[in-house]
């Protein structure tokens, strides 16, 4: 089971100016995987960047690219996704009325398929669709934004997912307000993928501050 801390720097807070650059920072400086934002100013109220984007910024790294579906419909533009070098996607399961279908078409096109909740939405909405994800992301914050407050109650959520993962190989993420001083408190739930943006891009150097959080992960993985 996918139990591995994964750092997750969201390249939502990098500066879009030098984009290119800021992704092989964060690989050379010790990230796990490469968060992108996806917003469309209708599933929520910011917009961020499309596949053209996620292609360019392919050859700068090999990382694993984690992409972050907050767009609605999302079915339109899953095969793009795919096709411009992401190796996870994951969509919300607030965007659309056919979760199953969206997460059967993700594996169909050969990519690790992801479904996110909103802090609004219970656990109970992805009970049925647990054998086909590989990813299961907790929004710790109302997406749409960086910089924002994590929501303790979401804590809870966490725990409860891990227990309905059990055994299967499906990574638990959580993103929103993630920073040394939350970091400890999901991975303590049961969280193993931490998402962060502002924590990670904040002045001063990468490689220490994602140290700083997976080093704070870890030690919330001894309370567990
Ligand atoms: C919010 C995005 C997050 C965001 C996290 O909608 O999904 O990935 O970049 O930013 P921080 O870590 O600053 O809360
Ligand atoms: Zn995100």
């Amino acid at each position: 089971m996918p139990n591995d801390i994964v750092i997750a720097p969201s390249i939502l807070s990098a500066d879009f100016a030098k984009l290119g650059d800021e992704v092989r920072a964060i690989d050379r400086d010790g990230c796990d995987w490469v968060h992108l934002d996806v917003m469309d100013g209708h599933f929520v109220p910011n917009i961020t960047f499309g596949p053209d984007v996620v292609a360019a910024l392919r050859p700068h790294s090999d990382k694993v690219f984690d992409t972050h579906l907050m767009i609605a419909p999302c079915d339109p533009y899953l095969e793009a996704f795919a096709k411009a070098g992401s190796d996870i996607i994951t969509v919300h399961a607030e965007a659309g009325p056919h979760l199953d279908r969206s997460l059967q078409h993700i594996r169909s096109l050969g990519k690790k398929a992801g479904v996110s909740l909103t802090p609004s939405t219970p656990e109970s909405a992805i009970e049925y669709v647990l054998d086909k994800l590989d990813l299961v992301l907790v929004m710790t914050v109302n997406p749409g934004f960086g910089g924002q407050t994590f929501i303790p109650a979401q804590v809870e959520k966490v725990r409860a997912i891990r227990k309905m993962i059990g055994d299967r190989p499906i990574h638990l993420e959580v993103d929103g307000g993630v920073n040394v001083d939350t970091a400890g408190l999901v991975t303590a739930a049961g969280a193993n993928a931490l998402v962060a943006g502002s924590a990670v891009f904040k002045g001063g150097g990468y490689a220490e501050n994602i140290a700083a959080i997976r080093e704070a992960a870890i030690a919330g993985c001894a309370a567990r």
